[in-house]
């Protein structure tokens, strides 16, 4: 019987990158041309970004990190983080750790369902207009799906038909939804076709105009719920869970802090969605979007204090994004992270997301709620600093500890530290 794989992996941060490397690919059953790539510092290649993009000129890298101790919906999972800020993969890992102490995160996504958005104007009878639109309800869903006959026979297409009139600067627009199931794709592609398509029928029926045929990014029918109970004791007692308590109500009381409270959310979000070649554009234009859709802007997560004194965090967004089309299948590096998370589908990917943000929020406010978070930055960069200067092993935290009692982070210093110790020296205070 094979050995059951755990994230749980202590120390992990103080390992060499060879040694994170040959346990990630244990974990995730990576070739060995797949740990080439990943030691390839350039692995999206020229040929690849000209299919990619236009205009290339070159590849743009971004440090790649694996967040550790994961368990969601019961899966251990190491998670590839792409991102340019320090600490992030850290507290990510750190959260996830807290969490799996109270049996890990759960999350659920729902369907694919997009929204293709049909612009309809110029007409004398709006609500009239409306109601034809519904009326032809079953020729419009079958234009759209003679689109995408693999979709369909996937399970996918359109579904149904939403129609709403609204009252604009230049007069009522009548403004169709179109939702359609994109099951593991983003699905921009497949909905704008769709849009395109039913547009001349709808013009056709009511004898208006139509002008804008797109996706909206307010993917509120693709949404992700994760929750997580942390025991009162992992995080250091009830005073901190109150803390935590404290500092989301200020979010959700004052727009100002909500969307620093949601910047922290979409640091783990987004890191994700990169790493994977998906959209992070479209998933924070769907994030904020949702979080404002009350008309004030709210933090997109709860934190509350259970009857046992523990701390209950929930969170709910949008998430499109897909493990189908787009970047996914194209770029070396997003294909090997979705290798790496082993998701089957975009809904798998969307509950680790989900639980990643979730996670990343936790970090920030007992971070927040305590020490404050410039004690972990510094304590990051001076071990950077430490190993930087030569230091190994047990001596990197060591050094780094000493650099912060003395407040002075220096390459120059840590060089000094490094050479007494190992003359077994003692170190002023
Ligand atoms: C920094 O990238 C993110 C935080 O500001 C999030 C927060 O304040 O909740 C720490």
């Amino acid at each position: 019987m094979s050995k059951a794989k755990t994230s749980r992996i202590p120390g992990f941060y103080n390992l060499p990158i060879e040694e994170r490397v040959r346990i990630l690919k244990e974990f995730a059953g990576l070739t060995d041309e797949e740990i080439e790539l990943l030691k390839k510092v350039g692995a999206l290649d020229l040929k690849t970004a000209e299919i990619m993009i236009e205009n290339v000129v070159g590849t743009f890298p971004l440090p790649l990190g694996i967040a550790t101790n994961f368990l969601i919906n019961g899966k251990d999972y190491l998670v590839p983080m792409a991102i340019e800020e320090t600490s992030v993969v850290a507290a990510a890992s750190h959260a996830a750790k807290l969490c799996r102490a109270g049996g890990g995160i759960t999350s659920t996504a729902t369907e694919s369902i997009m929204i293709g958005q049909i612009q309809l104007t110029k007409v004398r009878d709006p609500y009239g207009a409306k109601m034809k639109i519904i009326e032809h309800k079953d020729e419009i869903l079958k234009i759209a799906n003679d689109q995408d006959p693999i979709l369909v026979k996937l399970g996918g297409g359109a579904k149904d038909l939403e129609v709403r009139v609204i009252h604009s600067a230049v007069g009522p627009m009548v403004i169709t939804h179109l939702l359609v199931d994109v099951k593991d794709a983003m699905g921009a592609n497949a909905v704008n076709t769709m849009a395109e398509a039913v547009a001349p029928y709808i013009e056709k029926i009511t004898g208006g105009r139509v002008y804008l045929r797109i996706i909206s990014n307010l993917a509120d029918k693709r949404l992700v719920r994760a929750r997580c109970i942390v025991p009162k004791d992992v995080l250091g007692g009830e005073e901190v869970v109150d803390g935590i308590v404290i500092a989301w109500a200020f979010a959700d009381a004052d727009p100002y802090r909500a969307a620093t409270h949601n910047k922290g959310i979409m640091n783990g979000v987004d890191a994700v969605v990169i790493a994977t070649g998906n959209d992070w554009r479209a998933v924070e234009a769907g994030a904020h979007s949702y979080a404002a859709r009350w008309g004030v802007y709210k933090p997109l997560s709860v934190w509350e204090k259970n009857e046992n004194g523990d701390l209950v965090g929930t969170l709910e967004m949008p998430l499109a994004i897909g493990i189908v089309g787009g970047a996914t299948k194209v770029h070396p590096m997003a294909k090997l992270c979705l290798k790496i998370l082993g998701v089957k589908t975009a809904k798998e990917l969307a509950e680790v997301i989900g639980a990643v943000g979730l996670a990343q929020n936790l970090a920030a406010l007992r971070a927040l709620a305590t020490e404050g978070i410039q004690r972990g930055h510094m304590k990051l960069h001076a071990r950077n600093i430490a190993v930087m200067a030569g230091a190994t092993g047990d001596l990197v935290d060591k050094v780094a500890e000493i650099m912060i009692k003395h407040g002075k982070i220096r390459f120059d210093f840590a060089q000094e530290i490094i050479e007494k110790l190992k003359r077994g020296e003692p170190i002023e205070e």
